[in-house]
């Protein structure tokens, strides 16, 4: 960081090349490319798939907004799906039947960082010859069958905003193993010309270039490529310590009837946890979910809900006809589900905390079964 501001060299040039290497090695990718965003990479992904007015785009409707917000920066349609039966995730079979002639790509998303079923999805998208880009704001580091998320599809998009597993504050990194995408992302990347702004200024560069397209202003500046390139060597670590403090809730709460923990993930594959996701059961307890966050509030714990689906917020409804209802699975996730405090920097003490305050809330609130006589 303090080498970039005494280079004087503030956007994009050497440390975001530095980055962008270094972010492909550590994947095991040919090509990445920082962006200001996990949403300007899914923006560049659909854009060099060449998404047109009028295309459809499938995407599950338990995720943000950017997943699917990025659809519409084009003119298409985000067509959501249901989550699987009883988990988080896109559900492949509900993706394949919304599939129509106009559907152009599926954006699958790796919630909290548990992979999806990337086998299904690419039989699903190459039995309809559809794009796959994968949303892996939440997937850093990830495995799907012994492969590193952001080397198993066409195009990844990965996310750097302050919560996520690496962070440069705001920033993104779009990665692909296609040299006709790199090249093209590269160009939209900055305002559609052919060249980086930072080779005109460079010693090899000149002052020439063209404009190609009608690009976009989606660059990270060096500043911030510094700050991902010293939390990508730490990536591991990090990694590390959120499965740690993972492992300690599952075997904690492994008794508690009141609790649902997140999904095992399969052979080979490996969860980011950047979300610790917990359902609650709701029939053996005296409050709802929202209460249950209000509680652990009170009692100095923060807790969060991801996702409210994007078909009950009012855009997907009025733009797009959704109403509650049209996606069950999704909705009994929702109404369920808390996310408890996951961070490298959480201590020992602190998770012990988190765990007998979620316990002492557990056993206030528990339903008593009456025996009747
Ligand atoms: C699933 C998902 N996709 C995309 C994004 C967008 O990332 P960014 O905020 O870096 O644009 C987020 C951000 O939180 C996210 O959670």
């Amino acid at each position: 960081m303090r080498e970039v501001l005494e280079s004087k060299w503030l956007t994009t040039g050497p440390a975001t090349l530095k980055f962008e290497n270094k972010f492909a090695q550590y994947l095991g990718a040919k090509h990445a490319l920082a962006v200001n965003s996990g949403t300007a990479a899914l923006q560049l992904a659909v854009n060099v798939i060449g998404l047109q007015p009028g295309d459809e785009v499938l995407v599950p409707t338990f995720t943000f907004t950017a997943t699917a917000e990025v659809a519409t920066f084009f003119g298409a349609r985000p067509v959501l799906c249901d989550s699987v039966t009883d988990g988080f995730n896109i559900d492949v079979a509900d993706a394949e039947s919304r599939v129509t002639s106009k559907t152009k790509a599926i954006i699958p998303v790796h919630i909290a960082g548990e992979p999806c079923d990337l086998d299904a999805i690419h039989k699903m998208a190459s039995d309809h010859r559809v794009h796959v880009i994968e949303d892996a704001a939440h997937a850093l580091p990830a495995s799907f069958r012994g492969r590193r998320i952001g080397t198993c599809s066409e195009l990844t998009a990965f996310s750097f905003y302050a919560t996520k597993n690496i962070t440069t504050g705001e920033g993104g990194m779009l990665v692909t193993d296609s040299e006709a995408y790199a090249e093209k992302a590269h160009c939209m990347r900055l305002h559609g010309i052919s060249s980086g702004a930072w080779k005109r200024y460079s010693r090899e560069g000149t002052w020439s270039y063209e404009v190609l397209h009608a690009g976009f202003k989606l660059n990270l500046p060096d500043i911030l490529s510094a700050l991902g390139s010293a939390q990508l060597s730490k990536a591991d670590q990090f990694w590390q310590r959120r499965s740690e403090i993972a492992r300690r809730y599952c075997e904690r709460f492994a008794k508690a009837e009141e609790l649902q923990l997140p999904t095992i993930v399969g052979p080979g594959c490996e969860h980011s946890w950047h979300l610790f996701l917990l359902r609650l059961r709701p029939a053996t307890l005296r409050i709802g979910r929202n209460e249950f966050i209000t509680e652990l509030k009170r009692l100095g714990v923060g807790a969060s809900v991801h996702f409210i689906p994007l078909h009950l917020h009012p855009y997907y409804a009025q733009t797009h006809g959704y109403k509650p209802g049209d996606f069950p699975n999704a909705e009994d996730a929702f109404s369920r589900c808390l996310s408890l405090p996951i961070y490298p920097t959480l201590s020992d003490d602190e998770v012990e905390r988190v765990i007998r305050t979620v316990e002492k809330v557990l056993s206030t609130y528990r339903r008593t079964v009456v025996a009747v006589a």
